[in-house]
């Protein structure tokens, strides 16, 4: 079995080579990474001498890069996405090329390869917002951000792919995702690092916006199931059932760090900001034998701790095309 992993020098991606390498003695691994600004070459440094791994550093729009990756391939996983709804606010074309057309250069290659499995990681975000209950895999999509209209594009294509051409396609939809090696650009790892630091905590709103978190492990181990135990033209839903407001996740940072209270700011709302997100999991449950398997307030705490043990991983990121990013982002939302 040789997987495919696309952006696993990514954040989920890289705790899928981990979790792929432990459960799978005989696996071998090729991760395709762009190392765009979230990648980081730490993120798989430790196995980088394990024989079963090799890494490519190419995007998975470009033809020719995909199909050398490809050669000997029996399964992919395709992580590499652009996935910061923020930045797709300011421009989505980023997201459109790598989302969906990055998907359809990959299915493309996968089909040419004649694969056995392609797996589409996907996201919750696809089905909007939901005010009550949880989504199951058959809600229509109603993406609202530039950034999951992207991710429904390249579901789509992945499985136009399947219908069309016959490449078994199986995507997973997973929901808010935190743990060691996230880009702090995302909600957890921004607060965490922001208030390890004596930074701001800039809350959107009121705060009582809801999310679905799930560890980057358990999520990882969810994509391998359904890679492993999927069927193909299935969709699998993948997430932790913790639903928390924004707000708890900014009371828990505080108190975990020690960071002061007058850190909370509240600034402009996110403009098409979905309130609340919510996955139905008991297919995956039921189909893949696959639950999550840490808990939300372990997880939590260890993850701070290891941003607090890691200043070494982040503090670096936090220069550069970052700082610009982060002015331009905060500042015209200050109140
Ligand atoms: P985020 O981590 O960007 O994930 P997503 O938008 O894909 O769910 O945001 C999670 C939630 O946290 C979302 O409701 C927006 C909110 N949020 C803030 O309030 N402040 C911030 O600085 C960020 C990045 C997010």
């Amino acid at each position: 079995m040789r997987i495919l992993v696309t952006g696993g020098a990514g954040f989920i991606g890289s705790h899928f080579i981990h979790v792929a390498l432990e459960q799978l003695p005989d696996v071998e691994i090729v991760n395709l990474d762009l190392m765009t600004y979230a990648a980081n070459p730490a993120n798989v440094a430790d196995v980088a001498d394990d024989p079963r791994y090799s890494f490519i550093q190419g995007d998975i729009g470009d033809a020719e890069v995909v199909a050398k990756a490809m050669q000997g391939v029996t399964h992919v996983a395709n992580f590499a996405a652009e996935s910061h709804v923020d930045r797709s606010i300011h421009g989505a074309r980023d997201f459109i090329m790598t989302d969906v057309l990055g998907t359809y250069v990959l299915c493309q290659a996968a089909k040419a390869a004649g694969v056995e499995r392609y797996l589409q990681v996907s996201t919750d975000e696809v089905y909007g917002s939901i005010d009550e209950g949880a989504f199951t895999e058959t809600h229509p999509l109603n993406p609202s951000s530039p950034y999951s209209a992207s991710k429904a594009g390249g579901d789509l294509q992945a499985f136009a792919y399947m219908h069309t051409f016959g490449l078994p396609v199986i995507v997973t939809r997973g929901s808010n995702t935190y743990g060691p090696n996230q880009y702090p650009e995302k909600l957890i790892p921004l607060f965490v690092t922001n208030a390890l630091d004596g930074e701001k905590l800039p809350v959107y709103g009121d705060g009582g916006q809801i999310r679905d978190w799930i560890h980057g492990r358990d999520h990882a181990a969810g994509v391998l199931a359904a890679l492993l135990k999927g069927t193909p033209g299935e969709v699998y839903n993948i997430g932790g059932g913790n639903e928390r407001t924004n707000m708890w996740i900014t009371e828990q940072v505080l108190e975990q760090t020690g960071a002061s209270r007058d850190l909370i700011t509240y600034v402009e709302d996110r403009l098409g900001h979905d309130v609340r997100y919510a996955l139905d999991t008991s297919k995956a449950q039921r189909e893949l034998g696959w639950k999550p398997e840490i808990s939300f307030d372990q997880g939590l705490a260890d993850t701070v701790k290891w941003y607090q043990e890691n200043r070494a991983w982040w503090e670096p990121i936090k220069s550069g095309e970052y700082r610009e990013f982060y002015e331009q982002q905060y500042a015209s939302l200050e109140k």
